[in-house]
């Protein structure tokens, strides 16, 4: 059969692209033969042709050839000129075109992946790109110190050990877990060591393990209402039937939780800053709380996710540090502390529960990326984590401050902030007009706040504010995000009333 040798249109050069051109070369005829391209058996231009064809050296070619061959993608025969390996020693050669899915011959999924998907995503993780005002739960990224982060990555994979690449401690990096227990028993008040700390994927891991190790099908929990979404997903991915506790401004109403008798088994709180509403857990219901939980032997899970951030109020002690009983289990985040990517948190947890948790560890996820821990426990027993976190207590309060203003000038008498102790947003009550009108016409000038209603668990008819992240943005980016707003909010009073 007479074999039409392939023409070299398929490479593309560019000067500008990473890496040599041999390589581009070797990765283009890579990937034409991985996407069927170039078909088995096919024979290519010689690489003398090639090399003319691109204005590149033939030994260029000739080395991309010579790799391709000693990786098994070519073969040469002499005499005849090099072919497509009959054999390809790798991934099968990919379809082209996208899979088309039947989804009505699939079975359906199950009841649990229905009920994940009916949860709308955290309203933070909806919006990317380049930080923006208002955003939700983003910290300060533009005053992260990259360039001291870099510093500490490369001095750790420049000091990388053989042994370090193998699995690692389960529970997490021991020298992280030391410097995490330090940090959290002075700046947080909780009682613990190393011994009792587990470092996962983020507070939402946090939450996961907590749910999946206390928990079985159809146990009953608490959470907040209005709350976290992220907690409930964790419970529905339980199969847990999750009860729903008012919060006032003292926190969760505990009176609540304890009039429903017992059964629950665990309770999910965020006393420090309650999310969304961002008040703080009165000693008084924190003290109720724990209370209950001896009184019914129930488990208290403490999201703690941004407990560091305080303008001027005196920090209240941490739920944990309060137990006497071992009932309380604390996740803590490195989203808000340093930056969400960074996908690290931590449990704090009762030493009876720690084999429980290393056996739900051995059947997921092992362990976080090790070196990742390592970097992070540098950063902090180096002392650059307690610098960072005082340089953006003072950014927050600043860019808060910016925040109240501008809604003063832009938006005054519509726009009313509830005075803000803790955290990264403002909750703002919506005078004379619909919040849920102002998100729909903000949104549609890419403005991201939220309506707090969006966060009831069951439907509210009181919930006229909206939520403002203040630290993504410098100053001048919340006051000209203001003003938008402003306009946003003039819409939606113009726009008449739905029939
Ligand atoms: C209430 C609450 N808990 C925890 C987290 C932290 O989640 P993670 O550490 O998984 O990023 C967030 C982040 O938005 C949050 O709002």
């Amino acid at each position: 059969m007479a074999i039409q040798a392939a023409r070299s249109a398929f490479i593309r050069l560019d000067a500008r692209a990473n890496g040599t051109l041999q390589t581009q070369i070797y990765a283009a005829i890579r990937r034409a033969i991985l996407d069927g391209d170039l078909a088995p058996g096919t024979r290519l231009q010689s690489s003398r042709a090639i090399a003319s064809d691109l204005g590149v050296s033939r030994t260029t070619t000739l080395l991309a050839f010579e790799q391709l061959t000693a990786e098994g993608y070519l073969t040469a025969r002499r005499g005849s000129g090099t072919y497509v390996a009959r054999e390809l020693p790798d991934d099968l050669p990919r379809a082209r075109a996208p899979q088309i899915v039947r989804r009505r011959e699939h079975p359906p999924v199950s009841r649990r992946g229905a009920a994940l998907r009916a949860i709308p995503a955290a309203a933070r993780r909806c919006h990317t790109g380049a930080p923006r005002a208002f955003r939700l739960g983003v910290p300060a990224l533009d005053l992260f110190p990259i360039r001291l982060w870099t510093q500490l990555v490369n001095r750790r994979l420049r000091t990388v050990t053989v042994s370090q690449l193998d699995y690692s401690d389960f529970a997490g990096f021991l020298p992280l877990r030391q410097a995490i227990a330090d940090h959290v028993r002075v700046s947080r008040g909780t009682r613990c060591d190393a011994s009792q700390v587990v470092i996962v994927a983020g507070a939402q891991r946090g939450l996961e393990l907590a749910c999946q190790v206390l928990l079985d099908p159809d146990d009953e929990a608490w959470m907040e209402d209005p709350g976290y979404q992220g907690t409930r997903s964790a419970l529905t991915n339980a199969g847990a039937r999750i009860l729903t506790a008012p919060v006032d401004d003292q926190g969760l109403k505990v009176d609540v939780v304890a009039r429903h008798g017992g059964g629950a088994r665990v309770v999910f709180v965020t006393p420090s800053h309650q999310f969304p509403l961002g008040v703080a857990m009165s000693l008084p219901r924190r003290l109720a709380l724990l209370q209950w939980a001896r009184a019914e032997r129930a488990w208290v899970i403490e999201d703690d996710y941004d407990s560091e951030f305080r303008y001027g109020t005196r920090p209240v002690p941490c739920l944990h540090g309060l137990d006497t009983d071992g009932r309380v289990i604390y996740v803590g985040s490195f989203s808000k502390t340093l930056f969400p990517a960074l996908r690290l948190g931590f449990v704090v947890l009762p030493a009876d529960l720690h084999d429980t948790v290393m056996g739900a560890r051995r059947a997921a996820d092992l362990h976080p990326p090790a070196i990742d821990q390592a970097v992070l426990a540098d950063l902090i027993a180096e002392g650059h984590f307690d610098r960072h976190l005082r340089r953006m207590r003072a950014a927050y309060r600043e860019r808060l401050e910016a925040l109240a203003d501008a809604a003063r000038r832009f938006c005054g008498g519509v726009l009313q902030l509830r005075p803000v102790r803790t955290g990264m947003h403002a909750v703002a009550d919506v005078i004379g007009v619909s919040a849920e009108r102002v998100f729909e016409e903000a949104a549609a000038r890419g403005v991201e706040v939220m309506p707090l209603s969006a966060y009831f668990l069951r439907p509210v008819t009181s919930a006229n504010a909206l939520i403002m992240g203040f630290a993504p943005v410098r100053p001048d980016g919340l006051v000209t995000g203001m003003q938008q707003l402003a306009a946003a909010i003039e819409a939606a009073r113009r726009r008449p009333a739905m029939a």
